[in-house]
């Protein structure tokens, strides 16, 4: 009896409690009215705001609220749509509207009103790939005291970033890439800060209100094509908490070693000896040898290094860092052999050296069972021809040799293969008969400018080589083919009918051939997704 009363009083107290919060309605009515508010003020042209109706805010599309206090908490705008933040929406929208993508079309836009101020509890904010152009980022921004989340990316705000966000006490995510910014910003503390997200902002320098941040809370700083030319400050180099660091796309002329060889002198070190996960150095101009001190970063997963002028071999110590996975050299100037340390690397499932100088026959890969990816495209010293190196690892996935002098057979010991790309060799003798059995999944093979001679068995790519006799009916199983490239070769005969059942075609250029007969009908009434078609120089009639 006595445990009954207690469980009707409970129930009722809930009852007045909820009551008096005003959760009754599901959301708050101040907080509703500004949300009707702000919707007001937008220009919504595909309507993606027609929820925003009724008395419950918290139902509406993208509002998120405290299942305990009711207030609204998140407000989730972001245009999924847009695939391209860095494009500007007013000459997208035609592009768009063509290709039948609402893209841009989704995006709102028109003026953030103040009355958004009310949403006292926001924590979230995400804006991204809506449209603002040519505003500033409003002011009142800086007033969500309890706000940890604020995404503006893609939207086109402009002009200086108020020093009001440097209010945000809260705060750790902060997103304002993909907009044009002055750079005399001042962004305060921000003492809860993780993430600043800043690429493709025209900032020109490294933001000085940066060295403010709270050195061991930042976790990721991306600064990616800002049109900097500078060194690195040295601010950076204390930010003991960085795991992830985007400078790619910037003029750092060389400056980062020497910052760096300052800092690693005896004595001193790195501080995110430890922390560092990914480095992105691609594109900045560095020039000089492939400094040694990389292998020193222990935890590192990703290196970025690709679009710079770094000469001589890779170091045996990059062998250190048995965590990496993705290294990307490639656009450089590296020579000599591929070194032991790379063969080291057991974590690695990345790694593209595409256009360098370096040996292809001494490479050392044998031992890295997770590489997955793997380019060595346009390596080849002019003056000698090199054979493909047979202890790749099988399980492969892509594989790209492009423009290397390499001669003998084309592989077959890739079982997983998905990508073969070898165009621009030496490779000769037949085709394998039984290319599709041993390499089932292959879903790209791209032999053009090669001197491989006899029948097709099977093939997209094989342009400019010297194959003989009519297109077998067995390509005609690939009903997923989208491009077949044959042009170039001494293929006769008439275009065989079953190529109707290639549905998919995109591409089919059979140009520079010896095919005869009419040009059938059915190429226009079957291939319904064909855009390019090439017939020129063959002997068809009609
Ligand atoms: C609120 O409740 C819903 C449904 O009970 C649940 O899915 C959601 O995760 C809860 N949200 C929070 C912030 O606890
Ligand atoms: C911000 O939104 C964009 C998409 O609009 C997304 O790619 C990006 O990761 C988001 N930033 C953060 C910090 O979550
Ligand atoms: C930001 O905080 C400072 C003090 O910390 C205060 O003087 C200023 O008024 C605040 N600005 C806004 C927009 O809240
Ligand atoms: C900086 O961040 C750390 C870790 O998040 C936190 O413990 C510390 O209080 C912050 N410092 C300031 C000045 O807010
Ligand atoms: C970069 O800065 C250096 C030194 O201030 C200057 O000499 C150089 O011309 C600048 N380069 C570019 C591309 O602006
Ligand atoms: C970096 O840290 C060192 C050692 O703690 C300190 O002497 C130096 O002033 C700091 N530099 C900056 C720019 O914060
Ligand atoms: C490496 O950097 C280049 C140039 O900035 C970029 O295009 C590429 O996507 C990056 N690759 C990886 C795997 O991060
Ligand atoms: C890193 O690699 C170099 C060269 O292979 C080696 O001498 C050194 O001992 C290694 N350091 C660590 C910490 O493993
Ligand atoms: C690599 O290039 C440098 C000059 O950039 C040259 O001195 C060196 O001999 C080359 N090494 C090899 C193995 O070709
Ligand atoms: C591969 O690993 C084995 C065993 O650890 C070792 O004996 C061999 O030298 C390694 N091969 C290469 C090319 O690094
Ligand atoms: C073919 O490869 C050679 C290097 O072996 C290169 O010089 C040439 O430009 C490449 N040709 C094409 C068309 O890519
Ligand atoms: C092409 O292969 C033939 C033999 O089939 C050979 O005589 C010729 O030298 C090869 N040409 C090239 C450029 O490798």
């Amino acid at each position: 009896m006595g445990g009954r009363t207690t469980l009707l009083v409970l129930t009722f107290s809930l009852a007045v409690l909820s009551i008096e919060l005003g959760i009754s309605h599901g959301c708050r009515e101040k907080e509703r009215k500004a949300l009707i508010d702000f919707k007001r003020g937008l220009h919504d042209p595909s309507n993606r705001l027609s929820s925003w109706v009724g008395e419950d805010c918290c139902a509406w599309e993208g509002v998120g609220c405290s299942n305990i206090s009711g207030h609204v908490i998140k407000l989730d705008l972001r245009n999924r749509r847009r695939t391209y933040l860095t494009e500007d929406c007013t000459h997208q929208e035609v592009y768009y509207l063509l290709d039948d993508d609402p893209g841009c079309n989704w995006a709102l836009r028109g003026d953030i009103t103040p009355s958004l101020c009310s949403l006292q509890q926001l924590s979230h904010l995400d804006l991204s790939g809506n449209y603002f152009p040519h505003k500033p980022i409003p002011k009142f921004f800086g007033a969500f005291r309890r706000l940890t989340y604020l995404n503006l990316s893609g939207t086109g705000f402009m002009g200086r970033v108020p020093d009001q966000l440097g209010n945000l006490s809260t705060l750790q995510h902060l997103d304002l890439s993909y907009n044009c910014y002055r750079d005399d910003e001042d962004l305060n503390a921000l003492p809860r800060v993780q993430e600043i997200e800043l690429s493709s902002c025209g900032l020109g320098t490294f933001p000085r209100s940066l060295s403010h941040v709270n050195f061991t809370s930042l976790i990721t700083l991306d600064l990616r094509y800002n049109d900097i030319n500078s060194t690195i400050p040295d601010w950076v180099f204390n930010i003991t908490s960085l795991e992830y660091l985007y400078l790619g796309g910037n003029g750092l002329y060389g400056y980062f070693p020497d910052s760096v060889t300052k800092l690693t002198s005896p004595g001193t070190r790195l501080v995110w000896e430890y922390s560092m996960e990914e480095l992105d150095l691609s594109n900045t101009h560095l020039s000089g040898s492939f400094p040694d001190w990389l292998g020193n970063i222990k935890n590192l997963k990703s290196l970025n290094l690709s679009f710079n002028s770094l000469y001589g071999s890779v170091p045996a110590s990059i062998g250190n860092l048995s965590l990496l996975q993705h290294l990307v050299l490639c656009f450089n100037d590296l020579n000599g052999t591929i070194s032991e340390g790379v063969g080291q690397l057991k974590s690695l499932v990345y790694l593209d050296l595409n256009s360098n100088s370096l040996s292809l026959s001494e490479l050392q890969l044998a031992n890295l069972s997770s590489l997955r990816y793997l380019d060595i495209s346009s390596n080849c010293d002019s003056r000698k021809s090199e054979t493909i190196p047979n202890w790749l690892s099988s399980n492969l996935r892509y594989l790209y040799l492009s423009n290397n002098k390499i001669t003998g057979k084309v592989p077959q010991f890739f079982p997983k293969l998905k990508y073969l790309i070898l165009s621009n060799n030496s490779f000769s003798g037949h085709l394998p008969a039984r290319i599709s059995n041993t390499m089932p999944s292959l879903q790209w093979l791209d032999l053009s400018m090669n001197n491989i001679s006899g029948g097709i068995p099977f093939s997209y790519y094989l342009s400019s080589n010297k194959l003989v006799g009519g297109v077998p009916d067995s390509l005609c199983n690939l009903q997923t083919l989208e491009s077949l490239h044959l042009r170039r070769n001494n293929l006769s005969g008439p275009i065989p009918l079953c190529l109707k059942s290639c549905t998919e075609l995109v591409t089919l250029d059979l140009g520079h051939n010896n095919f005869i007969g009419n040009i059938p009908t059915w190429i226009g009434e079957s291939l319904l997704y064909l855009k390019t078609l090439s017939l020129r120089s063959n002997a068809f009639t009609g």
